[in-house]
């Protein structure tokens, strides 16, 4: 399934090898407040160092819209990155990224050694995907590697554009790892393929919702997404969030799922609360929400149906929320659905974003079988569009005839 070129496949001693990473993380003052997407790529930067190869490493931060800005500064996880290696990584904060200063400091480069570049996104043409740049960070190397699956989806001078200037263009074990877990979840499941759906729009789901219908066994849905569905169906939400322009939508994604056989499951009572507000729940009685009340939570009956529907799974892939799980009176959901794969012996794939934050923050990190460290690309991925940054890499068969 996966017929790209990896690290693997090329000869990388001695030569300068940069590296795309998606070391797009949280901080707060300054302080990484989540490592996972560093962690997640240092398989490629160990084997990379093991080899002999001079990294030059390379990523994202924020939105800086093509101006610098110190707060999305790489310079702490240039700090970070070197306590996990336990060696210095050479890094030089420059505005331009790739200036007199960084290249000197590239060729400069042992093997072995590791440097990172500045933010890329401080340059405009980044986000343009703009020639100048991608030659500019091309003319570092003689190797891409793009490990940055977080940001496979971006048609960007450091994912796509760069690929045109610098051969061999390979993937790093991110994303191999990647596309291994969410693709044979998506194409190869062992049934019952089970999916669960959360999160707070339809409009963000749509895709998704439409192109697992023709795959899973079964669908349930949570979080705010419901109401959308329980309203397209004649049923009372009172004052809960609902998209009124994806009501038909909704009612087409039910007639599908039965046409399919496919089993979509909706929530059959809520907790609730008068406003948007950590305060302690109320549960309703049945599918219906009272007036004046929102629903914030899937209930203790929903949470017994949901269980029941992942007891015989055989593949589970969970992607966003069940309520508001920042909120403790209502997560109880979200950690029943964690509780539930974590303890499964499914297969159990996390599509990223706030549902691999809930998992991690909720301490079920380690009992799952995959954590994708994609949002919006492990999204688009699984709406089945191909990603710009994957496929601008080499093919394995291209280059062995
Ligand atoms: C992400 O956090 O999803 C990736 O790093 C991509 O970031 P972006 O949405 O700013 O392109």
């Amino acid at each position: 399934m996966f017929n790209k070129m990896t690290v693997r496949d090329i000869e990388v001693k001695d030569k300068r090898v940069l590296v795309r990473c998606d070391f797009n993380v949280p901080l707060k003052e300054g302080r990484i407040t989540d490592e996972t997407r560093i962690v997640g790529a240092m398989p490629t930067i160990e084997y990379l160092m093991d080899q002999g190869a001079r990294v030059i490493l390379c990523s994202h931060m924020g939105k800086p819209k093509g101006e610098f800005v110190a707060a999305l500064s790489l310079a702490p996880v240039a700090g970070r990155l070197g306590d996990l290696l336990g060696k210095p990584v050479h890094f030089i904060s420059s505005a331009a990224v790739v200036d007199e200063e960084v290249k000197s400091q590239a060729m400069a480069l042992e093997s072995g050694e590791v440097m990172l570049l500045e933010n890329t996104r401080f340059r405009p043409e980044e986000t343009q995907n703009g020639e100048g740049f991608s030659k500019e960070l091309a003319s570092l190397a003689e190797i891409f590697v793009n490990d940055a699956f977080g940001t496979a989806h971006r048609a960007h001078a450091s994912t796509v554009g760069v690929t045109a200037f610098l051969k061999p263009a390979v993937s790093g074990f991110l994303i191999e790892k990647e596309l291994a877990f969410l693709g044979k979840a998506v194409e190869e499941p062992q049934r019952p393929f089970v999916a669960v759906l959360g999160g707070a729009k339809v409009s963000d789901k749509i895709k998704v919702i439409d192109n697992l219908l023709s795959k899973v066994d079964g669908l349930l849905i949570g979080g705010a997404m419901a109401y959308t569905f329980l309203k397209a169906q004649g049923i009372a939400v009172g004052s809960s969030m609902v998209e009124e322009d994806k009501l038909d939508y909704a009612r087409e994604m039910i007639e599908k799922a039965k046409k399919s056989g496919v089993e979509l499951l909706l929530p059959i009572d809520h907790r609730v609360a008068r406003s948007f507000e950590d305060v302690p729940a109320i549960l309703t009685q049945d599918a219906s929400i009272p007036e004046g009340h929102m629903g914030l939570d899937i209930g203790e009956m929903t949470i017994g149906f949901y269980q029941e529907a992942l007891l015989n799974a055989r593949t589970v892939l969970w992607n966003g929320p069940m309520g508001v799980f920042e909120f403790e009176n209502f997560n109880k959901g979200t950690l029943a659905i964690a509780e539930t794969l974590a303890m499964s012996s499914a297969t159990t794939i996390i599509g990223g974003g706030d549902s691999a934050a809930a998992v991690t923050q909720l301490g079920f990190a380690d009992q799952l079988t995959h954590i994708s460290t994609g949002g919006g690309a492990s999204l688009e991925f699984l709406e089945g569009k191909v990603l710009p940054g994957i496929e601008a890499l080499n093919d394995l068969k291209e280059e062995k005839q």
